[in-house]
């Protein structure tokens, strides 16, 4: 079958991905996907087995800093359009072994760069996802897109790093980049190191959702569909060379988000609810907020249409009627029984 447009998703088995998969191949059959993803600990098989035995999705697994295998595949395959996701991304992690982020964040993103831009076929569109952590802490400041970037935690440092890599394609070659910075996402499917399934997971093992330090950290959460979206229309309409900030009003501060998800699960009284909570410490170095401003995207005609409560419910129930989802990954179970924060 002939498709008009070959698109490359990398981390394509990961949460965000595997929903931006499953929404490009549904959405455009005409389209071929093509996922290449090195499965880490993250990545459930269940996440896409809705679109695998699709004509138009193809697996590869493989390195994203295997030069020879990333050349490989842009040297006999017409890639269209980059959708670069594959990232070590685990920001506790990242203070215990940065080397692996700077590799992956870093390294990976210099071999796909270079391999899409000596291809015989042209890109037409390589999207970057980084993330808000890039600006750093903004505790009265809301950041724009030309606000400065000072990352503060070996993962953010790597993608920072990585934003500069992409940047300076457009600069020298203009090759078409665009770079988008995204507030928290959560939704069905995230690994549960993350701070909203990680906390569904405790609760459900009977386990106290752990705190970090006592300082007020708060997040802004956009629910994954509402993501994707924004992902699908900067490949639409963003104008290449620009970076586009993807988030939400909804901030809320961890504590609250942890005492929200105690009733929701636990359905305790507001008497009984810090009983579900435990204090431990807090990371080597934390940002208390990142509120962000996201004007450019809207102007694109950008909108999160899930709501706070909307989007936590779809999750809390997707964890509850999926309690198995996760659980042939031992190691973060086995984490999370021994109650770190980590
Ligand atoms: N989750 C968020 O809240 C958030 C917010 C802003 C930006 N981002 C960015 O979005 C992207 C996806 O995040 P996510 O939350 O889905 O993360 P995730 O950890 O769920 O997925 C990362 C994916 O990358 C893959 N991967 C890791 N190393 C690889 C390698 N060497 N080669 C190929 N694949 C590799 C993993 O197997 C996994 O599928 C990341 O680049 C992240 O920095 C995430």
């Amino acid at each position: 079958m002939d498709f008009n447009s070959t698109v490359l998703v990398t981390g394509g088995s990961g949460f965000i991905g595997s929903h931006l998969v499953c929404s490009l191949v549904t959405r455009h059959p005409d389209w071929r996907i093509i996922n290449l993803d090195i499965l880490d600990y993250c990545c459930s098989p269940r996440s896409l087995e809705s679109v695998e035995d699709r004509a138009n999705y193809t697996f590869i697994r493989g390195d994203v800093c295997n030069s020879q295998l990333v050349n490989h595949i842009f040297n006999t395959e017409n890639i269209d359009v980059i959708f670069h996701l594959a990232a070590k991304t685990h920001v506790e992690t990242s203070f215990e072994a940065p080397a692996s982020f700077q590799r992956v964040n870093i390294e990976g993103t210099k071999v796909l760069l270079a391999a899409a831009h000596q291809a015989p076929h042209q890109s037409q569109r390589f999207v970057y996802v980084s993330t808000d952590e890039v600006y750093g802490e903004g505790l009265d400041q809301v950041f724009d897109e030309s606000s400065p970037v000072r990352p503060s935690n070996p993962y953010s440092t790597t993608k920072a790093a990585a934003e500069y890599l992409v940047r300076s394609y457009w600069d020298k070659y203009k090759f078409p980049i665009i770079i988008t910075r995204s507030n928290n996402i959560y939704g069905p499917r995230q690994y549960t190191e993350k701070v909203i399934p990680k906390f569904l997971t405790l609760l459900q093992m009977n386990k106290k959702c752990t705190i970090q330090g006592t300082l007020p950290k708060s997040r802004h959460f956009l629910f994954v569909d509402d993501a994707i979206n924004a992902l699908r229309l900067v490949l639409e309409k963003g104008i290449v060379g620009e970076i586009y900030n993807v988030g939400t009003s909804c901030e809320i501060l961890i504590m609250q988000l942890a005492k929200e998800l105690v009733k929701m699960v636990k359905n305790v009284p507001d008497s009984e609810v810090n009983d579900w909570l435990e204090f431990v410490p807090d990371r080597p170095c934390v940002d208390l907020r990142y509120p962000i401003s996201c004007e450019k995207l809207q102007q694109l005609g950008w909108r999160a249409d899930v709501s706070w409560t909307e989007g936590i419910r779809q999750t809390v129930k997707w964890y509850q009627d999926n309690a198995d989802f996760w659980s042939d990954q031992e190691p973060i179970r086995s984490k999370l029984e021994k109650v770190t924060n980590k």
